[in-house]
């Protein structure tokens, strides 16, 4: 079902079709995440493998053929790494080139990929990864329907706790998680900087995200 908010955006699953223009978005407005550090090669392709995977899913808002804004979600952050490099590793692998060659990068690409294990247990395995709205698009309600439908997906899947990972300085990112029904249940060391983590409980039949 694809739902038009009041802004004339459509939303529908994030697919393959979509990558390039949500790569470009992260790059630019989590500018200051590790990932984004890894350039937009890597970001098109991590965005072209999680529609592919079991353990991903995400949606994009569109205006037109624009992509508004986008969330990105994992049912479970380790084995979407797994599944996506066992089936796209290749690939990822190469767009990284030459940057995982320095001992700096590949350390801290090895830090991205284990830290899922390193805090399990403390958080839900299941994820919001990324959620980014265009500059235009923002205020207008279309991140809290994207929110929605990632919230409605979770359930689907029988998951009813999910996680995001905030870099504390981002207020308006963490205020946002908070409306959604986000609780700040912790921080995580990420690399050089300290994340805020938010946990939120999904009700069974509730249409939003809300706290328990
Ligand atoms: C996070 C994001 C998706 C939220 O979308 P949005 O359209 O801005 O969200 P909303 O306007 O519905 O909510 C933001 C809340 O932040 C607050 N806010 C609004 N403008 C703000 C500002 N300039 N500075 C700080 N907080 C602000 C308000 O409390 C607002 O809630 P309200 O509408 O009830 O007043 C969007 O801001 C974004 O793409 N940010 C950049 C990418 C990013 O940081 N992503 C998260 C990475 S973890």
């Amino acid at each position: 079902m694809t739902v038009l908010t009041s802004a004339g955006i459509v939303i529908v699953p994030l697919s393959v079709a979509h990558a390039d223009q949500v790569a470009a978005l992260h790059r630019r407005y989590i500018d200051t995440g590790f990932l984004s550090s890894l350039g937009l090669r890597f970001l098109r392709r991590l965005y072209r493998a999680i529609p592919h995977v079991p353990s991903g899913f995400g949606y994009v808002g569109l205006r037109g053929e624009r992509v508004a804004g986008f969330i990105a979600c994992a049912e479970h952050v380790e084995t979407l790494y797994r599944q996506a490099l066992s089936r796209h590793g290749v690939s990822m692998a190469v767009a990284l080139f030459p940057q995982a060659l320095r001992p700096s990068v590949l350390r801290r690409i090895i830090q991205s990929l284990r830290y899922p294990s390193q805090i399990g247990g403390a958080y839900p395995p299941a994820e919001v990864l990324s959620i980014v709205v265009n500059e235009a698009a923002r205020g207008t309600g279309l991140a809290a329907q994207l929110m929605e439908r990632a919230a409605a997906e979770f359930r689907v899947r029988g998951i009813h706790q999910v996680k995001v990972l905030v870099w504390n300085r981002k207020t308006r990112a963490k205020r946002f998680y908070e409306k959604s029904g986000f609780r700040r249940a912790g921080e995580v060391p990420y690399h050089d900087r300290v994340l805020d983590a938010y946990v939120a409980t999904l009700g069974e039949d509730a249409p939003r995200t809300g706290a328990a």
